[in-house]
């Protein structure tokens, strides 16, 4: 077993701090990652994610208006007295999840939207010489198990790199980094081993249908490949091109097929996906909702 394998992940990056252009005029004010799936801010559901996987460090990379967003995980002593005082412990019990403990959660700010792997690059001081999960909390992935716990599982084996990959078709691979596996490497089963990553191919030029999605568990020899601050695809400073490099410096990286129904809550479209599964995983809403969507289904077939 690889020696890094032995490390156990404790830390977690969450870059937080893109424009989010794609929900303006809404993000103008509010962080993409406060916003609700049901009545949960994505960022919950991401911390959720990494708590499950043993994470006890959550490091996010944030920049200029993501206010809400740190206030989210502060202790709301006015408020919690008042639910103490109704009687409302449910609420309560919900609102633990929000609170962190002091210590346990650091703000780093991005100064300039310069592209995913500046913005981890941001966290590296907080990084000693150890493996770190990365989670992009527009990612939001259903699963039995959750899927960064998946990953750490499969990383006690592996070490490296590990990154977690879903299947694309041939339109969708130029919007992600996709994988290059090895030759010989089998694509089926749940470790791929990797030769490569290419950043947003250009049609036709992918070298597999395995795009990477918002999970990642690292090595500290990343951090190092980014010092470099290379532009690459679209001008930014991608991860996936210090991981890459990685990968030609023999540093042995997997693709992970992780088990789950992966929403691009950074997509207006996934994310109103992700909104109607979420809320009929709820028994409270389910019955109304299901009236509803097979009432507006009707109306559309009517109108055909
Ligand atoms: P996206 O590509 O979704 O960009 O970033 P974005 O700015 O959030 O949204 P759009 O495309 O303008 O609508 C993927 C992840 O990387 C983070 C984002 O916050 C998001 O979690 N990111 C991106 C940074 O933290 N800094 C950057 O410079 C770029």
């Amino acid at each position: 077993m690889p020696r890094s394998a032995k490390q156990k992940v404790t830390k977690a990056i969450f870059p937080v701090a893109g424009l989010g252009t794609r929900f303006l005029p809404a993000t103008k004010s509010v962080p993409k990652e406060i916003m609700t799936l049901v009545d949960r801010p994505l960022v919950q559901y991401a911390i959720d994610e990494a708590r499950a996987a043993g994470i006890k460090e959550f490091i996010f990379v944030t920049s200029r208006g993501k206010g809400a967003l740190e206030d989210y995980f502060d202790h709301a002593p006015a408020l919690e007295q008042e639910l103490r005082k109704k009687g409302k412990d449910a609420l309560l019990e919900v609102l633990k999840d929000t609170n962190m403990d002091s210590g346990a959660i650091a703000y780093i700010r991005q100064h300039k939207a310069l592209g995913l792997g500046h913005a981890v690059w941001c966290a590296r001081r907080l990084i000693a010489n150890e493996p770190f999960a990365v989670i992009l909390p527009d990612d939001v992935i259903a699963a039995e198990k959750p899927c960064l716990q998946q990953m750490v599982e499969a990383y006690a084996e592996t070490g490296g790199n590990m990154v977690a990959t879903m299947e694309a078709s041939p339109e969708q691979t130029s919007s992600y980094g996709v994988l290059d596996p090895s030759a010989g490497a089998s694509i089926s089963g749940a470790v791929v081993a990797a030769r490569g990553m290419v950043e947003k191919p250009a049609p036709g030029t992918a070298p597999s249908n395995l795009a990477v999605i918002g999970r990642y568990i690292l090595g500290p020899s990343v951090l190092r490949n980014l010092n470099q601050m290379k532009q690459g695809a679209g001008g930014e400073i991608q991860l996936t091109d210090a991981i890459a490099e990685d990968i030609a410096a023999a540093v042995p990286t997997h693709g992970f097929r992780f088990k789950g129904e992966r929403y691009d809550c950074g997509s207006k479209a996934g994310f109103l996906q992700a909104t109607v599964a979420f809320a009929l995983s709820r028994p409270e809403l389910r019955e109304d909702l299901m009236g509803y969507i097979s009432k507006v289904a009707q109306v559309d077939k009517a109108a055909e």
